[in-house]
């Protein structure tokens, strides 16, 4: 029963057909447009995390999160180059494993792009509130209305965080309307992100005030500090993987590449190279002007982030400047060697460039529901298209409102280590089903094989496998938590609804996967 109702590949791939865009997309537009999609919150916001995890071997968390991913992309460009369709891992598992595990990933998807849409309207009210309200218009907004409750992670007196409430409706606002974003606007926000990350750079690596006697000690907390504990480089890795989160948007472009065989992968793999250098970079700048030890507890073991521990020694005038303790860790850090300016502009940075983040997960969130609607697993009248705007209006209404409540209450470092649950899961599902169709339609044709398959599959895997268990345990258990909720509804609800269940196979239009590519 696991894995029966396997959707037949052949009609997936006829649904593929008849959409039939032009084929116009060349490798650096592609390159672009992951870029677009990954650099955000987690390099502007969680670095201050990470640091609180893993000190300097930050550095080393991103190459292990940023390694992972790229063996994850070899294996997403095969699959997405072969079965160009909406709905990306939740598609390829149910053509491969079937609906019951297909069902999973989509469900798994929600936490992906969803709670990852939260997390970013988190990080984004950070540069908000700090750059925008008060170092230009001297507006201090009170706690209570920029921080999540302390119960749940937030701050001391926070209780809703209004601005990211805001950017969540106003983002589901231009969806519901038809917003997607052009190629134009998309290149034009990597360019302002990657100006203020280069600009970062410049400043504080030869900067006077880099002393490499603040890498040491570098490994703090060790490099593994314990399944479930959330330190360390490896539990830092595992938060900082969010950094990297978004690159699969990138495989939903495939069916408008030019040669996708080569241009997929150089798109996938470049834009993730391309990060992962700068991250590094960004990580030693930062850590080498102002210092990233993490503030240590009783038993010398870092507190975790997003703890109230943490926020009351946050609140202590002798962590006031500690990068570990900064809601906009990166201006906060040219702030505080003297580059006040520059500093606030690239807080306008991330202020301009993060909705568009917050734009391209929603967006790919809405089209999952879509699909999983439209194959009968959640209700249809959710896929309704609105007669006027063209889009599906009440799927998108559905997930802003979720997405918005979700940043009202959670801070943003556990909203992150929940998307990143979801992702590993989706991600891992994704290094199978390559693995099973070259088994199953070995002879089927692939634009791009991934090089080395029995290596770099089971890599996919275990690299997943082992940073879900770094996690911290609260944001491990939601996976179960969450996957058992969906169970309830899959058996009370879809698996009776399912159209491959009553037999019906469909070939229909797909609804555009990709903004920001055109
Ligand atoms: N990778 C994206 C970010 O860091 C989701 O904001």
């Amino acid at each position: 029963m696991i894995f029966g109702r396997v959707k037949p590949l052949e009609a997936i791939l006829a649904t593929a057909e008849k959409k039939s865009l032009h084929r116009t997309l060349g490798w650096f537009q592609l390159t672009l447009f992951g870029i677009g999609c990954v650099i955000g919150t987690g390099i502007f916001v969680l670095t201050a995390a990470g640091a609180q995890k893993a000190g300097p071997g930050l550095m080393l968390a991103f190459a292990i999160a940023g390694a992972i991913c790229i063996v994850a992309a070899l294996c997403y460009a095969e699959i997405a180059a072969m079965i160009p369709v909406a709905g990306s891992a939740y598609t390829y598992t149910y053509s491969t494993m079937g609906e019951l595990l297909a069902w999973t990933v989509g469900w798994a998807l929600i936490l992906e792009y969803a709670v990852a849409a939260s997390a970013v309207a988190v990080g984004w009210s950070g540069y908000f509130s700090g750059t925008i309200l008060n170092q230009f218009l001297g507006i201090h907004l009170p706690t209570w209305l920029s921080a999540a409750p302390l119960a749940l992670g937030g701050a001391p007196g926070g209780l809703v965080n209004l601005p990211a409430v805001v950017i969540a409706l106003l983002i589901t606002w231009l969806l519901m309307i038809g917003t997607t974003e052009s190629a134009r606007v998309n290149a034009v926000l990597v360019a302002i992100k990657v100006t203020a990350l280069t600009a970062f750079i410049v400043l504080t690596l030869p900067s006077d005030q880099f002393d490499a006697a603040r890498f040491n000690p570098f490994l703090p907390a060790g490099v593994f500090g314990g399944f479930g504990s959330g330190v360390g480089a490896v539990g830092a890795a595992a938060t900082i993987f969010f950094a990297y989160v978004g690159f699969d948007a990138v495989s939903t472009a495939a069916e408008e590449t030019k040669n996708p065989q080569r241009n997929v992968p150089i798109g996938l793999i470049g834009s993730l190279l391309f990060c992962t250098v700068f991250y590094i970079l960004v990580a030693a700048g930062a850590i080498g002007t102002i210092g990233g030890q993490p503030i240590m507890g009783p038993n010398g073991i870092p507190f975790p982030a997003g703890s109230e521990e943490l926020a009351r020694q946050c609140a202590l005038p002798a962590y006031r400047d500690a990068l570990v303790c900064s809601n906009e860790a990166l201006a906060h850090v040219l702030r505080a060697i003297g580059w006040s300016k520059v500093g606030n502009m690239l807080g306008i940075a991330a202020f301009l460039a993060l909705p568009s983040v917050i734009l391209i997960l929603m967006f790919g969130q809405t089209r999952i529901f879509f699909v999983m609607s439209r194959d009968g697993l959640l209700p249809e009248r959710l896929s309704t298209v609105h007669p006027k705007w063209k889009t599906p209006h009440i799927v998108t209404a559905v997930t802003g409102v979720g997405v918005a409540f979700a940043a009202a209450f959670l801070p943003v470092g556990q909203l992150a280590d929940i998307a990143n649950a979801g992702t590993l899961y989706a991600f891992m599902m994704v290094a199978v089903a390559v693995m099973i169709l070259r088994r199953t339609a070995p002879h089927h044709p692939r634009n791009f094989r991934t090089p080395a398959l029995f290596l770099v599959g089971p890599a996919t895997i275990l690299g997943c496998v082992f940073l879900f268990f770094n996690l911290p345990t609260a944001a491990m258990l939601v996976l179960p938590v969450w996957g058992a909720i969906g169970m309830v509804i899959y058996f009370g609800y879809s698996r009776s609804h399912s159209h491959v269940g009553r037999g019906i196979i469909e070939v229909v239009d797909d609804p555009s996967m990709t903004p920001g590519t055109h």
